[in-house]
């Protein structure tokens, strides 16, 4: 009887909430002095304000169960367009302050004493809800925006909104394990390693881009990705989607999600029509099968393993083979495996898969090489090992294991570093120190330019993985 009743009250605070999220009452703009925390309600969405037309809303949003987040949602669909995404979340409860007094604040006394996000602004007099989910603090009586939710995309970029190289906006995902960066000429995926190393899979370059000139790519009402100089908007490349040329379908997005692959959609009134794919080969993404595992092309769901773990494959470290308590480590080898994007992988000239090997042996930032008897090339992978797909048998790879790591290996051989050619060493070394300089410098401008500088949510989690099956017998399949 009485669980009954509290269903009924249940049901009868969900309908309330429907109907506050409908509400004309929710207002249009928040000035300055406005604090609110979450009610006890059980929302998805709590609502602060929302732009003209009613599309967009701006409010709490829970995250798991307990947590909440600063959002921006698309009301018809409750696709959430834009987060603050701190690095800690605040929790869903009375101790949560949202509050505007020309800087947008959210504290929570339970989390942490100090903010736990903030816009960093000054100045402002009113917020405000633009009519393509642009959060904007206006300073009156000019009507001036400060600061826009446009400049700090969270996973999303809507159609109008300006990526820019010049700029230190990227796309994250909400575990922080991938990003979409825009450079000069490109924009490009990666996978993140602790912040210190990362792994590039995809790039679009704009090869007609002077490579001297800052760009920006901006998501177009007709169904492309345009990429434009940011000194004068002169349009320089365009990926087009599914849905070009096509008319005004709908409002477009462009979405990382947590697979590391990026979406463009359109909303038909009804649902988000899928109308692009970065990677439409989902065995090109570094995460299907997890750290060791092995992708088959047309079967991506059937993960096999490198090196089996006490669950699915082995789980990769973090880190590199330098320093002395890191030397140690067992080599696999394995033939007719590669990845979909050697073409931008660091590649080293070879006459044979031995020199490849010794190649990566050799070098303490490596952790597996791929060779292609065809194109003699040597593809380093200076990052742990991650998924990698079956292919013919003219690619051969080898991958390094720690000796610490569990899992049965097979074939387990020790290396250690040992007096070899001086010329190989010294290109290894050159390279080594070019690649650490590099990886820290890129690594520390990220990250010191991210907004909410400490990064990582679930560190050391890696990408879930499928069980492992039996291993497909046949290498040759691609
Ligand atoms: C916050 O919530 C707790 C219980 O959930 C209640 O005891 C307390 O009075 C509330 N505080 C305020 C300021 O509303
Ligand atoms: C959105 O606002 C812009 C100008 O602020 C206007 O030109 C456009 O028609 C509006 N779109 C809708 C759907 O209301
Ligand atoms: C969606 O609704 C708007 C406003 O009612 C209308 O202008 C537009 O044509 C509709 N789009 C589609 C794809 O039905
Ligand atoms: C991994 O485990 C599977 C199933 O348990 C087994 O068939 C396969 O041979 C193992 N692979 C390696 C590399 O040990």
């Amino acid at each position: 009887m009485r669980s009954t009743s509290l269903f009924v009250c249940y049901m009868l605070a969900l309908l309330a909430v429907q109907w506050t999220a409908a509400d004309s009452n929710i207002p249009t703009r928040i000035i300055k002095g406005f604090k609110a925390s979450p009610s006890r309600g059980s929302a998805q969405f709590e609502p602060l304000l929302t732009d003209i037309t009613g599309v967009f809303a701006f409010g709490f949003l829970h995250i798991s169960s307990a947590k909440l987040d600063l959002a921006i949602i698309h009301q018809p669909s409750t696709q959430q367009v834009w987060r603050a995404n701190p690095f800690n979340l605040a929790n869903w409860g009375n101790s949560t302050t949202f509050s505007f007094n020309g800087n947008i604040v959210l504290t929570g006394e339970s989390i942490q004493d100090s903010t736990i996000w903030s816009s960093k602004s000054a100045g402002g007099d009113y917020l405000a809800l633009s009519n393509n989910s642009n959060l904007q603090i206006y300073a009156s009586p000019a009507d001036s925006s400060i600061w826009q939710s446009f400049d700090y995309p969270f996973d999303t970029l809507v159609q109008g909104q300006k990526f820019s190289s010049a700029s230190t906006a990227s796309l994250v995902t909400a575990d922080k394990r991938y990003t979409l960066r825009i450079g000069i000429a490109y924009l490009a995926l990666f996978m993140e390693f602790h912040g210190s190393q990362e792994m590039n899979y995809w790039k679009h370059t704009a090869i007609k881009a002077n490579a001297l000139k800052d760009i920006y790519a901006q998501v177009d009402p007709s169904g492309f990705l345009g990429i434009y100089y940011v000194s004068d908007g002169i349009y320089v490349d365009r990926i087009p989607f599914d849905s070009f040329e096509r008319g005004l379908l709908g409002f477009h997005r462009l979405t990382l999600e947590s697979d590391g692959n990026l979406y463009a959609y359109y909303w038909n009134n009804d649902t988000w029509v899928s109308v692009y794919t970065a990677q439409t080969e989902p065995c090109g993404l570094p995460g299907k099968c997890g750290a060791y595992g092995i992708c088959i092309p047309g079967s991506p769901t059937q993960c096999t393993c490198l090196v089996n773990g006490t669950d699915g494959c082995l789980q990769s470290d973090s880190g590199d083979f330098c320093g002395i308590q890191n030397t140690g480590f067992s080599v696999i080898r394995q033939s007719g495996v590669t990845v979909e994007y050697t073409d931008i992988m660091e590649t080293i000239a070879v006459g044979s898969l031995d020199e490849c090997e010794k190649t990566c042996e050799q070098s303490c930032v490596c952790w597996g090489a791929l060779y292609s008897n065809a194109a003699k090339s040597c593809y380093i992978m200076d990052y742990p090992i991650q998924t990698v797909e079956k292919s013919g048998a003219s690619y051969n790879g080898y991958f390094k294991l720690r000796s610490n790591g569990q899992g049965t290996v097979a074939h387990k051989e020790k290396h250690r570093h040992k007096p070899g050619h001086r010329a190989v060493i010294a290109v290894v070394v050159i390279f080594t120190l070019t690649f650490v300089g590099m990886a820290a410098y890129g690594g520390y401008w990220w990250w010191d330019k991210k907004r909410n500088s400490l990064p990582i949510i679930q560190l050391g989690s890696a990408p879930k993985q499928q069980p492992s099956l039996e291993p497909n017998k046949d290498p040759d399949t691609k």
